[in-house]
């Protein structure tokens, strides 16, 4: 079985890093534990709906079962239905694996409305912000399927700008990728969460040390990322905003 199971998993591309159990984990380009560990979840999401907006290979799906959430939502469409590198494959596999009831909905961010999914105790939108062409108007959608707490993930430019402003990347500046558009500073991404209906937001990850930038832009650099001086100026935040 298991090795049925790990030709199957070694078929196909994964994002998530995902433990199937026996042994089998998936071979993501995304450190998913890690940066599960950044988001601050509650340990305990018994009783509430969930909504993940951009699931892909559904690991964040998975934990939010995981932690008990009565009913859990995986949506996407963009690399479920072939937009970049991406398939809905793994997250099938995934959940047949697991045994996992998390529901699955094809809509993109911009569709995304009460009439179309109702409304959601916990949303999460974690790296999908900077994907998207008009992220102000994809915050308000996404806030009109929110009833509590979203937990929100991006990478965020211009550190230590006390002025609201976003990056825009008009081509492959951020991370080579020509779907990334704007990264917002941490003072913009607050005010827009504020703007869309959040009352109390919250940035849950540290302010980046000028040491700590420096180590990563150099990261950056060599791996052939970013270059130095713009990696310096980023860096990734989780909010928690509620309404
Ligand atoms: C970096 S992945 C993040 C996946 C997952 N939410 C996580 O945090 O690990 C970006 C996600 O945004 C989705 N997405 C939605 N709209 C997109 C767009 N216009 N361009 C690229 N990705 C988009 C992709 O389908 C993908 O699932």
């Amino acid at each position: 079985m298991q090795g049925d199971l790990g030709s199957r998993v070694a078929a196909l591309r994964w994002y998530h890093t995902i433990d199937l159990g026996d042994g089998v984990v998936t071979k993501g380009i995304d450190d998913s534990p890690l940066r599960l560990a950044r988001l601050d979840l509650p340990d305990s999401l018994a009783g509430q709906t969930v909504l993940d907006i951009g699931a892909w290979d559904g690991f964040f799906s998975f934990e939010a079962e995981r932690r008990g959430a009565s009913r859990v939502v995986a949506s996407d469409y963009f690399s479920w239905h072939g937009g970049g590198w991406g398939s809905k494959k793994g997250f099938e596999l995934a959940r047949q694996t697991l045994g996992s009831k998390v529901e699955d909905v094809d809509i993109d961010v911009m569709d995304l409305s009460p009439d179309r999914l109702g409304t959601f105790d916990v949303v999460f939108f974690l790296g999908v912000l900077y994907h998207l062409r008009h992220p102000l108007l994809a915050l308000e959608r996404v806030a009109s399927v929110t009833r509590k707490l979203l937990i929100l993930e991006t990478v965020v430019d211009m550190v230590g700008v006390d002025r609201p402003a976003a990056a825009f990347y008009p081509g492959r500046e951020l991370n080579g990728d020509p779907t990334n558009w704007w990264a917002p500073n941490v003072p913009a991404l607050h005010g827009m969460l504020r703007d869309v209906g959040f009352s109390e937001v919250r940035t849950v990850t540290p302010m980046p040390s000028a040491s700590y930038r420096f180590a990563r832009a150099i990261s950056h650099q060599v791996r052939g990322k970013n270059a130095f001086a713009q990696a310096f100026r980023q860096d990734r935040a989780v909010v928690h905003a509620t309404k």
